[in-house]
């Protein structure tokens, strides 16, 4: 077999085999194809596509690269959640606890990220004592024990997907939804669990800029599931503004603890029902949606998802009382207020997500290479939001500083509003739901 006739396949819009997408992944694995015959065969799936077969076996191979997590020593239903990724998104630090009330076993290791605001692990490392440093054997036995663990990935999962994306980063060929799909699939079906919930960001803070892509890469992605015998949801949602109002590690983390308490802003506490509502529905656990979305309602008013949370955070050596108690958190030397100076009576019509993500960054929020130290008590929280009013004087952000480019920062949350004078409806948090 030799690459050059599969990149002319793949150009003249063929089916390839299971043995030569496996002759091209594991080539590439093992540096026996090029970066440029890889780079021209991206670029033209990324023209062609893939059939839904092709994509089901690009995910299976890149899935057999690496090591695949064993989750049988964990009894019970074992379900994953995954969003593809948003400025404000800290989902995960309350759907877990959660859907962990019913019973569910959340075992979820996750890689750091790169841009905005840290990811999941970065948010929890806000937390003092909170290690995400846990062994296999202390993992399995803690999710058995409370039900959830969210720890640092150590096993080396799908390196075929890690060298095919550091090459699709400066190649232009990241916009191409079966590699998407096939990417992030890999990932979900190397960590071991039954069910699979997606969160699919749209808007412009997303990889998906409206809903027909979204759309696409989601039904992409739940049929991948199905072929590979995992039952797999997927939800659209939207990303046209930071969600929620707390953009910034511990900030996320006390927006997230004051969701679990029921006092969540109301999209981000939306998004977070429905979420785990589709877990509940996913592992049997309710007969339908509005049971399920009741269910979600009733352990996040009766204490019973931050009483795991809380579990969580004493298990992996954090301060359990940081639950009840946000001071215990490092904070921020310096807090600038921002106001509205202007016209009364306006209405926000849209806030720049990631405009928002970047203001948060340069402050120290996130990191732009994989060795900046990230700041986790810097960040904004958003006082107004999409479809609110505007009056002189009103409170419209609040930036959380340590002195590092505040100015620029206070320049960038305004720059990312955007006012009218016509009023504007507050849009449902979720789009639309693509089951199997
Ligand atoms: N997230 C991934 O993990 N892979 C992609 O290709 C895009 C987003």
């Amino acid at each position: 077999m030799r690459m050059v006739d599969l990149i002319i396949k793949k150009r003249e819009k063929f089916e390839l085999t299971e043995e030569e997408i496996k002759f091209i992944i594991d080539g590439y694995v093992k540096n026996e194809i090029p970066d440029y015959q890889m780079s021209s065969f991206l670029m033209a799936v990324l023209f062609n596509g893939m059939t839904e077969n092709e994509q089901y076996l690009l995910t299976k191979t890149m899935l057999e690269s690496g090591e695949q997590i064993d989750l049988s020593s964990i009894e019970g239903i074992k379900v994953d959640k995954h969003s593809t990724g948003g400025v404000g998104d800290k989902t995960s630090l309350v759907v877990a606890p959660l859907a962990a009330a019913y019973g569910i076993k959340m075992a979820k290791m996750s890689g750091r990220g790169l841009g905005h605001t840290g990811g999941t692990l970065d948010k929890l490392e806000s937390i003092p004592g909170f290690t995400i440093e846990v062994d296999s054997e202390h993992f399995f036995k803690q999710v058995n024990e409370i039900g959830l663990a969210i720890i640092g990935q150590t096993a080396d999962i799908t390196p075929a997907d890690k060298k095919l994306y550091a090459l699709r980063d400066v190649t232009g060929t990241i916009e191409s939804i079966p590699l998407i799909a096939s990417s992030i699939m890999s990932k979900k079906l190397a960590s071991g669990a039954n069910h699979i919930v997606l969160d699919v960001k749209v808007g412009a803070g997303a990889f998906m800029k409206d809903v027909e892509s979204a759309t696409k890469l989601a039904e992409a992605m739940v049929k991948i599931g199905k072929l590979a015998n995992r039952e797999t949801v997927a939800t659209l949602t939207d990303m046209s503004q930071p969600l929620g109002c707390a953009v910034g590690n511990s900030l996320e983390v006390i927006e997230a603890i004051e969701t679990l308490k029921g006092k969540g802003p109301e999209d981000f506490t939306n998004l977070c029902i429905e979420l785990t509502a589709e877990i509940l529905l996913i592992a049997g656990i309710a007969k339908d949606i509005e049971d399920a979305k009741a269910l979600a309602v009733k352990a996040m008013h009766d204490g019973s998802g931050l009483e795991k949370l809380r579990q969580m955070i004493i298990h992996q050596g954090g301060d359990g009382n940081v639950v009840d108690d946000y001071s215990i958190f490092k904070e921020a030397s310096e807090i600038v207020e921002l106001t509205y100076d202007g016209q009364n009576n306006l209405y926000v019509e849209s806030i720049n997500a990631l405009e928002i993500g970047q203001a948060a960054m340069i402050l120290g929020a996130g990191r732009l290479t994989k060795e900046d130290v990230i700041d986790h008590s810097v960040g904004i929280v958003i006082n107004k939001k999409v479809g609110d009013t505007l009056n002189n004087g009103d409170l419209i952000a609040t930036i959380y500083s340590n002195g590092k480019n505040t100015e620029e920062c206070v320049n960038k949350v305004l720059d990312a509003y955007l006012l009218t004078n016509e009023i504007v409806k507050k849009e449902p948090i979720v789009i639309k739901t693509v089951r199997g």
